[in-house]
């Protein structure tokens, strides 16, 4: 029996956080740290999920950084950056997953239907070692954050962890800032631990995201969202997301949406408790699940169950 009080509801505003979370959202809206001015327009009417997908389609296209274009236009660019785009590098895939790092996939299950696809997305420190019954065993693709890279505390040179599948990091830029504006003030400054990363590991493919994405996909969902969002860019798992939809036919998304086995536990391999991990705190993480909410082509019995949304290839769809 579906308990429909466990399904994300796709209207959610701040007056459904907490008092704590709330404040923590306004006080991200008064700083603006990345200088966001926002000149679009806030739709009046929801869009349907073949516009919205449209949207993404359209107006997200995902970039991977590559040597000459300015300021990676040095001779040490050149030997670190891979000659490839990812797109170039990954080709084309008929199913994806992309694994949230919640907790509430623990019990899930879901292993073997996560390596059923012929790729799997996974997100910064999470492990598969331990938890394959529930996360699965295969990693293709792997998005971390440039602090996980620039700070010591995940011992991003020395673990095994990362080096399987294709590395994908991302820094936040401000919201107007040219690449070279950002390179020259990232908001972690990951870029020389990426060169020695590349040259330890020159097998491994590992690519930058071009900075510019992060707001194209923020701006739709602002402009789809009713309130003013955190100014900060979405996380890494609307970011990881979209990046599936490019690649593939079809994407399934685990436990971005909780299932009912939702939880304050923030991740399935530690024991911190911080609401903000599902909810959003920095990110504008609860608006961009009302978005993924409205694209699924799924039941809500599988929100409900596994925490399961099922979205199309871009290429499938006609705009
Ligand atoms: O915490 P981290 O960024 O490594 O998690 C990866 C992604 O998984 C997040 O960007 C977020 O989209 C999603 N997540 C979530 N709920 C949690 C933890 C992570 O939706 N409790």
């Amino acid at each position: 029996n579906t308990n429909t009080r466990s399904i994300w509801n796709e209207d959610s505003s701040s007056m459904n956080l907490v008092p704590r979370l709330r404040t923590v959202k306004n006080n991200y809206v008064a700083m603006n740290k990345y200088i966001v001015n926002f000149t679009g327009r806030k739709h009046s009417r929801k869009l349907s999920r073949e516009e919205l997908i449209c949207e993404l389609k359209q107006r997200v296209p995902v970039k991977t950084i590559q040597f000459g274009e300015d300021p990676f236009t040095t001779s040490d660019w050149q030997k670190s950056l891979p000659s490839k785009s990812l797109m170039e590098e990954l080709g084309q895939f008929r199913t994806c997953a992309v694994v949230s790092s919640a907790a509430s996939i623990l019990h899930s299950k879901l292993g073997n239907e996560i390596n059923g696809h012929d790729a799997v997305l996974r997100f910064n420190a999470a492990p598969t070692s331990g938890f394959e019954f529930d996360v699965g065993t295969k990693t293709t693709i792997r998005i971390i954050n440039s602090q996980v890279i620039s700070t010591g505390d995940y011992q991003f040179h020395a673990k095994s962890l990362y080096r399987t599948g294709v590395l994908l990091t991302w820094d936040p830029a401000p919201y107007a800032a040219n690449l070279s504006e950002w390179f020259k003030n990232p908001d972690y400054n990951f870029f020389e631990d990426y060169k020695k990363y590349r040259e330890n590991n020159p097998e491994q493919p590992f690519h930058i995201l071009h900075p510019s994405i992060q707001w194209k996909l923020w701006n739709i969902v602002q402009e789809n969202t009713a309130e003013n969002i955190q100014p900060n860019p979405p996380s890494s798992g609307l970011m990881g997301i979209v990046l599936m939809m490019t690649l593939c036919d079809q994407t399934d998304v685990y436990e971005f949406l909780p299932s009912q086995r939702q939880t304050d536990r923030c991740h399935y391999y530690e024991m911190f408790h911080d609401q903000a991990c599902t909810m959003g705190a920095y990110h504008p993480l609860m608006f961009e699940k009302n978005l993924v909410k409205r694209m699924n082509h799924g039941t809500d019995e599988e929100i409900h169950m596994y925490g399961k949304v099922t979205l199309p290839g871009f290429r499938t769809v006609l705009c």
